[in-house]
């Protein structure tokens, strides 16, 4: 079969926002235009390409949106995306705007769509975006360096508090499914625990009996990062503090992780992978996701990409632990 020339490129955003996805965003487009494609913008993720809230993207659409956070065309969650009608009529809706090749910034589960699409014919790429790191062919995602950051920041913050106050301080990082931020800002901050929902058998009374013997030593505080998935942070604060005496504060930092200007590394690497995203459609290529192994910008078969599986790094953990003596 003769290769589908892409003359029109889509870009949208899906799932939960993150910081570089309009350095992803903007790459897109500027690289589209500059090798003589036109691009549309799609609003609101696949709730907004099955509403054709479609609009044309110029180079000057983009300007002065690199260091923002957030996504200049919104972002959604769309259930009507996940039937075969919705995804059939979205196919539709790709051919009625001449959007040859899309470009889909999200996670996993908006890759589902892509792959979708591109089953219906519609030659998509995926970018991994999410503060969450969670993708498995990817050992970076648009988003996670600044959310990390973002989160140590505060983090810091609480630590200066609660080592004057002598407190016990439970600071609940985002992260439903995956502890990759928790792990993170654990070792970050010299977290002395850290909980994360990959390791749900967490021992409250071994948590309980650290903090004494921490006091016993003379540890000024007691930080424990807490994963959302693990959740429960107020009770727990309640209980550790009825069960050691030790001042007991829960943080919960919540959406401000999300947001805020992207770092220098997010917005280098949405941007080199926007615009080869770009480069694997005009290649022909699609159903693809771009992901970074080993130094590299690579791109892989969505499905592959799907199958595979990612977990904590033992190794890793384990470190965090040992530094919290
Ligand atoms: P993320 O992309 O960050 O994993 P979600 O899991 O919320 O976020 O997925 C974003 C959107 O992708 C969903 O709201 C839905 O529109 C679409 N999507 C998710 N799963 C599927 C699926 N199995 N088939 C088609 N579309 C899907
Ligand atoms: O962006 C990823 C994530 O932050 C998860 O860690 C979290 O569980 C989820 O999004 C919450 O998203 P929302 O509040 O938008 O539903």
């Amino acid at each position: 079969m003769a290769e589908k020339i892409i003359r029109t490129i889509g870009v949208l955003t899906s799932g939960g926002d993150a910081p570089g996805m309009n350095a992803a965003i903007r790459a897109v487009v500027r690289t589209a235009l500059g090798k003589g494609l036109k691009v549309r913008g799609i609003r609101r993720g696949y709730s907004g390409l099955l509403n054709e809230e479609i609009i044309d993207l110029s180079a000057r659409d983009v300007s002065d949106t690199i260091q923002r956070g957030g996504t200049i065309l919104q972002t959604a969650r769309c259930e009507e995306m996940r039937t075969i009608e919705g995804q059939q009529k979205a196919a539709a809706i790709c051919k009625k705007y001449g959007i040859d090749g899309l470009v889909v910034i999200g996670g996993d589960g908006s890759f589902k769509g892509a792959q979708k699409l591109s089953d219906y014919g519609v030659n998509t790429i995926g970018l991994p975006g999410t503060i969450d790191l969670d993708i498995a062919c990817t050992e970076y995602t648009i988003g996670f360096d600044t959310a990390v950051n973002t989160a140590m920041e505060a983090i810091d913050k609480v630590r200066d508090t609660s080592t004057s106050h002598e407190r016990c301080s439970i600071i609940e990082v985002m992260g439903r499914d995956a502890g990759y931020l928790a792990l993170w800002c654990g070792i970050a901050n010299g977290a002395e625990r850290i909980l994360l929902p990959e390791e749900h058998d967490y021992n409250e009374e071994k948590i309980v009996a650290d903090i004494k013997e921490n006091r016993k030593r003379g540890k000024k505080h007691y930080i424990i990062i807490n994963a959302e998935g693990i959740g429960d942070s107020m009770n727990m604060a309640k209980r550790i503090e009825e069960e050691t005496g030790m001042e007991t504060r829960a943080t919960i930092l919540g959406h401000m992780q999300r947001g805020g200007s992207p770092t220098a590394k997010d917005r280098v690497y949405a941007s080199i992978m926007g615009a080869m995203a770009v480069d694997l459609l005009l290649e022909g290529k699609t159903n693809r996701v771009v992901g970074y192994k080993h130094g590299e910008y690579i791109d892989f078969d969505i499905n592959e990409a799907l199958a595979m599986q990612k977990g904590i790094p033992q190794y890793q953990y384990d470190i965090a632990q040992q530094l919290a003596l």
